[in-house]
């Protein structure tokens, strides 16, 4: 499993069906959408079952059978959310209108409570979850220590976190996968760790970039706070959910005072969120159920998340390498792959490279008039400086298909990659 397992090409057409616009785009025609990591290819029936919804007037807070119908969704989707995303046996749900809200609301939960005169950072974190640990030390008057990267994997490691707790360290902050370059952070490791140096600290980890990619065990990983945003997910834009363990969900905070500690919404929620949310359960789990038959609704969704990941692997052992048909980006003259870890295990489906003689933005143009879409991340952005300058390298290109690609479109993109760097 060391290289993953690929899909067969008739299953990877099936799930193809199941998104919008894989091969082609709605106005420009065939394109390769290699931006996942910005934006995931969208399930048809997430949009589908969104829409749906959003076209009723009714309050799920009412006693009719509609109102009802569309509250039972709303308690399913919290329950589904928290129990087979998250993997949570307890705790409850954040929901916002995007993944950094919920970052921001759960860090700030945390920072406004007494105790602790540090909190510690990860230099790779998006800047929902570090900007958020920096606003709230300088607010509540803690220094701030920054964990840095390890320049030859592109992670972090964890002794380099434990260097910097100490007893009196409120909270650390880590996420599971780098945005930029795909690495997997030993998460449970952290937790263990830094829990054996100050048991009542809290441990806080964005998983927006992990969670498309690999089954998340909020329970297994020992984290108290995590979220995701279903956007980047395959679902749809317009809400981000955040998993709080007990222990921070009995913390004050902002709710309506009649109402239970567990719940964090304030308003009425959309029940097309979660109906939407609810289809990347249902589509995950038919997955499973494709390798281990009918079996319960968390089962299937675990085998499903394994699939996807080692589908996943597979694809990226074919990109790194190639096959006897074509280069593989290791191989083709002037690629350069960043932080470029052979053991594949530790990496999520994101690829950090660069060519030769080429700045990045303009590679992304020659990617474009060749039909791919691919992102650049370059010190001018405000997302990527810090994160770049830590791992030590200029800038990448960001190359991030998703499980329904198959051989054939890795294959494409690799072509084109020669095709570029030869004509340099
Ligand atoms: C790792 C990571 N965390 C958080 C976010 C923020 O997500 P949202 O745009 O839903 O707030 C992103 C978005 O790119 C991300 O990559």
């Amino acid at each position: 499993m060391e290289k993953g397992l690929m899909f067969d090409e008739s299953f990877i057409l099936k799930l193809k069906e199941k998104f919008y616009f894989v091969d082609e785009d709605d106005v420009y025609g065939e394109r390769l959408f290699f931006d996942n990591s910005g934006g995931s290819l969208r399930l048809k029936k997430c949009v589908e079952s969104k829409a749906e919804l959003e076209c009723l007037p009714d309050c799920p807070e009412r006693t009719h059978q509609k109102a009802k119908d569309l509250k039972k969704v709303v308690v399913a989707g919290t329950e589904d959310i928290l129990k087979i995303i998250f993997g949570a046996k307890s705790g409850a749900l954040v929901t916002e209108l995007t993944a950094s809200q919920t970052m921001f609301q759960m860090i700030k939960i945390i920072m406004e409570t007494e105790g602790g005169d540090n909190v510690v950072v990860s230099s790779l974190e998006h800047p929902s979850a570090f900007d958020a640990v920096e606003f709230y030390a300088k607010k509540t008057g803690r220094e701030l220590r920054v964990i840095p990267a390890d320049k030859v994997t592109g992670g972090i490691n964890v002794e380099d976190v434990v260097k910097l707790v100490d007893k009196n360290t409120k909270l650390v902050s880590v996420m599971g996968a780098s945005n930029v370059t795909g690495r997997i952070i030993n998460v449970k490791e952290i937790a263990k760790r830094v829990r054996e140096i100050n048991p009542d600290i809290y441990v806080v980890c964005d998983m927006v970039q992990h969670a498309p990619h690999s089954k998340i065990d909020v329970e297994d990983l020992g984290v108290d706070c995590a979220n995701f945003a279903p956007y980047k997910f395959f679902g749809v834009r317009g809400c981000g959910f955040g998993y709080v363990s007990d222990r921070v969900a009995k913390l004050p905070h902002h709710k309506l005072i009649a109402k239970d500690e567990k719940v964090f919404e304030l308003g009425t929620p959309s029940p097309g969120n979660f109906s939407a949310t609810l289809e990347i359960i249902n589509y995950v789990c038919e997955i499973g159920e494709e390798f281990i038959g009918k079996t319960s609704r968390e089962d299937a969704y675990n085998e499903g998340m394994r699939r996807i990941h080692l589908q996943e692997r597979a694809l990226l052992n074919r990109l790194l390498e190639g096959s006897e048909e074509v280069e593989g980006l290791r191989h083709i003259d002037k690629v350069k792959v960043h932080v470029d870890d052979k053991d594949l295990t530790k990496r999520d489906l994101i690829v950090a490279m660069g060519i030769e003689g080429i700045d990045y933005s303009d590679l992304v143009k020659e990617y474009e008039k060749r039909n791919i879409i691919v992102c650049d991340r370059v010190r001018s952005s405000m997302y990527a400086k810090r994160i770049i300058e830590a791992i030590g390298i200029g800038g990448a290109i960001r190359v991030s298909p998703l499980h329904c690609h198959s051989a054939k479109d890795i294959d494409k993109f690799l072509k084109v990659t020669k095709e570029i760097a030869s004509s340099l």
